[in-house]
């Protein structure tokens, strides 16, 4: 101790500060490979914590692509990061060099919730064997469901039918529509997971819901952000059960379910769902221990379809509701259209889409406003790799501003206006739009995008077929603007549904 006088404390000091400059400059070399992005000056340590208020991200990040272009960089503590903004750069990166951008940054936290490196679900598996080997799982078990009794458009009309009816017991009183769109969706994705479906007010049902809820709100929590980004706090015992009880009562209500399935199931049967031929592919991989086929995955891969296709697309259906009470008279033109094709007498079918141009522009334009996803899911380089002309090296994370594609200046007629003419010609035929990203571009796509356009499409229509929707009397007009977070919501509000 008694070294440590007046005289030796400043040197030491000094050397201390040099060394932790140095660390830090190490985890940020990066910023030095030639013809990086541009971004704003970090701060040692923090980054650019400080200047990307999370609070007000949205005002921040347009300040920052006002002064350094579509391709910037930022540094997030030791993270570096480079958002990408406008079509043609996020095309460049996803789709022409899908081979080097579709890794996903660890997300320290899954770690320690039962993934392992041969079981990391789908939605956050590294760029790799196992993630492909699930990814085509699940592509072609949606491709060819129904190769047993019930086709997954059978199950959707019928849940839409069940929908409707939830709705015709409101009797014209105003309500707000989330729950039971929760409900609805999450049971296509039952019926694919598991073959069947839940009565709307089975008790069960009720807490799978509310337990799903809550996973999400862990998983957006504060305190899940400041875990992943110091994680070795996750490794003081008892934190993990602490933060993610939701989680962890998921994936028990999951085994349950997976566990009932064992009993009814009959190998000498096609597989009746997902789950089934999950475990065909476990059966054929024994002894395969590079194989991803295994318990515990089927667990995680069944998860994350439920928390990637469910909140997404009851989000995007209370979207579609809201815009017809605020616009009546798309609302009248959709209905006049059902009428034209379909008529009352049966229910909607996918075929029906190719007649119906107006509708088809209408629920195109309903997720381009709504934009539900506005930065997407982060991606991270696996190599080196160039986009519009910036060398972006191995390991960096890209934060892809999907909504600054769906609401490009340069693209959109009226970006940030309800405006289904930008899916129509002159002669009123329905026009795709290159722009229209609302499920990301390239390899890590949506890959539940077919069955989420089929549910769009019958539940929206199903409901105008049968329904007339309106702002309750007395009640102001809602505001179309989104409450922002991961998935942006509309601003909470009721309608009233008329029988036609
Ligand atoms: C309107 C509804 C939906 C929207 C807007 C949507 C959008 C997205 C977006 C933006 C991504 C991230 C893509 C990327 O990383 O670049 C994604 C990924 C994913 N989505 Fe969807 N989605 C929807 C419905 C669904 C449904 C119904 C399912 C399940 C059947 C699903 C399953 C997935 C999966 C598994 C991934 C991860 C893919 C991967 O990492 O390889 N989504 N979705
Ligand atoms: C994404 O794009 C929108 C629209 O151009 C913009 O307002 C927002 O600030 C952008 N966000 C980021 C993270 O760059």
């Amino acid at each position: 101790m008694g070294l440590l006088t007046g005289e030796t404390l400043g040197p030491l000091a000094v050397a201390v500060a040099v060394f932790l400059l140095l660390v830090d400059l190490l985890h940020r070399r990066q910023r030095w490979a030639p013809r990086y992005p541009p971004g704003p000056m970090p701060l040692p340590g923090l980054g650019n914590l400080l200047q990307v208020d999370s609070l007000d991200r949205r005002c921040s990040f347009t300040q920052l692509r006002h002064r350094f272009g579509d391709v910037f960089s930022l540094q997030l503590a030791w993270t570096p990061v480079v958002v990408l903004n406008g079509l043609v750069a996020i095309r460049e990166a996803l789709v022409y060099r899908s081979e080097d951008t579709s890794d996903r940054p660890p997300v320290p936290m899954f770690q320690h919730l039962g993934c392992g490196p041969q079981a990391e679900g789908v939605i956050f598996a590294r760029y790799g064997r196992a993630w492909r080997e699930q990814r085509r799982f699940c592509v072609s078990t949606l491709r060819n469901f129904g190769m047993g009794k019930k086709s997954l458009e059978q199950w959707v009309t019928e849940e839409a039918s069940c929908l409707c009816a939830a709705f015709a017991d409101q009797a014209g009183r105003p309500f707000s529509p989330n729950a039971l769109l929760n409900k609805a969706v999450s049971n296509v994705i039952a019926s694919l997971t598991f073959g069947r479906r839940f009565e709307y007010n089975d008790p069960r049902y009720l807490k799978i819901l509310d337990v799903m809820e809550e996973v999400e709100k862990e998983h957006s929590g504060f305190l899940t952000q400041v875990l992943n980004a110091i994680p070795v706090l996750l490794h003081i015992p008892g934190v993990v059960a602490k933060v993610f009880p939701g989680h962890r009562a998921f994936m028990a209500l999951l085994d349950e379910l997976v566990a009932e399935h064992r009993m009814t199931r009959d190998p000498a049967q096609p597989p009746r769902d997902l789950t089934d031929a999950f475990l065909d592919e476990v059966e054929k991989a024994k002894g395969n221990p590079e194989s991803s086929f295994s318990d515990e995955n089927l667990r995680l891969v069944v998860s994350d379809l439920f928390t990637a296709g469910m909140v997404t697309t009851s989000t995007t259906l209370a979207w579609a509701l809201l815009l017809m009470i605020l616009h009546p008279d798309v609302q009248r033109r959709v209905q006049q259209e059902i009428d034209e094709v379909i008529g009352q007498a049966r229910r909607p079918e996918m075929g029906d889409q190719a007649h119906m141009p107006f509708t088809m522009a209408v629920v195109h334009e309903v997720q381009r406003f709504g934009d539900i996803i506005p930065l997407g899911a982060p991606h991270m380089t696996s190599r080196d790799t160039e986009v519009q002309g910036f060398l972006i090296p191995k390991g960096t994370t890209l934060i892809t501003n999907l909504s600054s594609v769906l609401k490009d200046e340069t693209v959109w007629k009226n970006p940030f206006c309800f405006y289904p003419e930008h899916f129509l010609d002159a002669q009123g035929h329905f026009v795709k739009q290159e722009a229209f990203m609302p499920f990301s571009a390239g390899r890590r796509s949506c890959l539940g995008e077919p069955l989420a356009r089929m549910e769009l499409f019958l539940f929206f229509t199903c409901l105008l077929q049968r329904f007339s929707f309106s702002v309750p009397a007395g009640q102001p007009r809602p505001s179309d603007h989104g409450v922002f977070g991961p998935i942006v919501n509309p601003s909470p509000y009721q309608l009233c549904a008329t029988p036609r």
